[in-house]
């Protein structure tokens, strides 16, 4: 399952770009993106992970906001190489990128102050395993953010993404028809959200569960 998504992405990789910035959807999309970096409220000297980084489209972003360092981890070898080379023209030097699997973080608990993931978790296999990753390398304190789409209240969103989720499926393997949010609510805390076109797509910002035993402390 795996390697079929790294096999897709290295053939997307040579387009992703162009229409992930096409105008219009494009245009959209930098401003849901620039929202959700400005959700999780970067500070310098903090150390962020950006979860499937794909092309590495929001890693000059978050460079603006001066953290200590930017981990960029995605499973495909083309989408690295295009987010190594986004990085190098726009001066990033405080960017790291390793090839690995979302669903294994090479990175240990409670280790990184802010994840963020764009756009990923509805294309990565096991996503909730990706979000169990992405609890357990957050600090006690720390923040993350997901940006992706959604299942949308408003009744003209829900008739557009009734007719949405086939496509996304058959020609982007996207699962637009996932329950991230209600998953989430179990796993972690919700602190934030945001919606965009009706909630077709939204950003959230959450946090580590309280532990009992924590609870007990306070
Ligand atoms: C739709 S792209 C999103 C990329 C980027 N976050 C963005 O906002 O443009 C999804 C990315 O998830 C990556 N991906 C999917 N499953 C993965 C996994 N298990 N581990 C690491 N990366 C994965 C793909 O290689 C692809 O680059």
């Amino acid at each position: 399952m795996r390697d079929k998504v790294e096999r897709r992405y290295d053939r997307f990789s040579y387009f992703y770009d162009f229409l992930d910035t096409f105008p219009g959807l494009g245009s959209a999309e930098k401003r849901w993106r620039k929202h959700a970096i400005d959700m999780l409220d970067i500070k310098e000297g903090e150390r962020v992970v950006d979860i499937a980084t794909g092309s590495g489209l929001i890693i000059p972003w978050i460079a603006e906001k001066n953290p200590k360092e930017i981990i960029g981890i995605d499973i495909s070898t083309g989408m690295l190489e295009m987010a190594k080379k986004r990085a190098k023209k726009n001066g990033v030097k405080n960017a790291v990128f390793i090839k690995g699997d979302v669903e294994q973080l090479p990175l240990r608990d409670s280790s990184v102050e802010k994840v963020i993931s764009t756009f990923s978790l509805t294309t990565i296999p096991d996503y909730e395993k990706a979000m169990d990753e992405m609890l357990r390398i957050l600090k006690k304190d720390g923040k993350a953010v997901i940006l992706d789409t959604g299942r949308p209240k408003k009744l003209w969103a829900k008739l557009t993404h009734i007719l949405l989720v086939p496509v996304a499926k058959l020609f982007g393997r996207t699962h637009f028809d996932r329950d991230i949010e209600t998953l989430l609510k179990n796993k972690g805390r919700i602190i934030y959200k945001s919606e965009f076109y009706g909630g077709m797509v939204y950003a959230v910002v959450f946090e580590k569960p309280i532990l009992k035993a924590e609870k007990q402390d306070e």
